[in-house]
């Protein structure tokens, strides 16, 4: 499976790409998802469909999903107290429903749950050729593809405190014999530990989502306009990338006109150097002045850029 990003500032064009982008997948004879994890979503009004948190079918090769990340903060939520009250018992005491509502809004969820999102769509649907995924303003993109890594970091951490744990449960085990009450109880080996396992789980999945990201097989483009204010946010996305070791594979110059020909020159030579050096594609994608309602049939080649 394969997968595309398209970041951008908002109104630059990223929901009309990206749709595009998939639907010409899908006619190419690719089994496609388009994915928008914009919570100001419009992916069902470009397809002029009901479009829901699970993915549906627009036509043979062609899904569509817009994540719902309130649905998603508390599933995340919810799955993460089951965790905790599956592997410690004694938490059962702690009134969890009371920290349910606070947590709900608590900073960070937002993001783990689109990084919920799509860590379920990399294991799940690996029967689809292509998903393309619409992403939100450009903060909460980057965060969200921050996340795995800052994650693989503090599982890592808290597999060492239990590893620890592990240890002293050990020693305690040599001196007071297999039979005694605790050491009898509580597991030493990882193995055998239901919080070492769930850990390895947790770390295990975020390093695919890490490998997935920067691997051959994940695009990240950047739709900008000819213009001063989407440069300035293109250039938050290009150095933010490189800051995450994430690869820019495309840059679309969106709604461009041959009277701005001057301004998307300078866009482009501020965004991608004098002399570019061939790593991303830049595209210019003409504005189309007709307001078609059909926004996924934009007249130009989207596909050819980003693979
Ligand atoms: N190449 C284009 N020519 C004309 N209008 C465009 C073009 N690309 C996007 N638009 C229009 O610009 C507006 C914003 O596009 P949209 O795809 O929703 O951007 P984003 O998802 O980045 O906010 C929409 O009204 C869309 O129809
Ligand atoms: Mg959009």
């Amino acid at each position: 499976m394969k997968t595309i990003f398209f970041t951008g500032k908002g109104g630059v064009g990223k929901s009309s790409l990206s749709a595009t982008c998939a639907w010409q997948l899908s006619e190419k004879g690719y089994k496609t998802l388009l994915v928008s994890l914009d919570p100001a979503h419009n992916v069902a009004d470009i397809f002029e469909t009901e479009v829901g948190h699970k993915k549906s079918k627009f036509s043979t090769n062609l899904f569509l999903q817009e994540a719902n990340l309130d649905k998603a903060a508390s599933t995340y939520i919810e799955q993460n107290i089951d965790i905790l009250t599956q592997v410690y018992s004694y938490t059962r005491a702690f009134n969890f429903d009371m920290y349910f509502k606070v947590l709900r809004y608590s900073p960070g969820v937002e993001e783990y749950a689109s990084l919920t999102i799509l860590e379920e769509i990399l294991r799940k649907e690996t029967d689809l050729d292509y998903v393309v995924f619409d992403t939100p303003p450009t903060g909460l993109t980057l965060r969200i593809l921050a996340l795995p890594n800052i994650s693989i970091t503090w599982v890592d951490r808290l597999r060492r405190i239990r590893r620890q744990i592990l240890e002293k449960r050990h020693t305690i085990h040599n001196i007071t014999g297999k039979y005694s009450e605790e050491g009898f109880r509580l597991a030493y080996n990882e193995k055998d530990d239901a919080v070492m396992q769930k850990l390895n789980e947790i770390w295990q999945r975020y390093v695919n989502v890490y490998k997935a990201l920067k691997g051959e097989s994940n695009s990240i483009a950047v739709v900008f306009n000819p213009d001063y204010l989407s440069l300035k946010e293109s250039q938050r996305i290009i150095v933010g990338l490189k800051d995450l070791n994430l690869p820019l594979r495309a840059g679309f110059n969106n709604k461009y006109e041959e009277r701005l020909k001057d301004n998307a020159e300078r866009v482009e030579r501020e965004l991608f150097g004098e002399k570019p050096d061939g790593s991303v594609r830049v595209k210019r994608v003409p504005l189309d002045p007709s307001g078609r309602r059909d926004a996924y049939r934009m007249d130009f080649d989207v596909v050819d850029a980003v693979l």
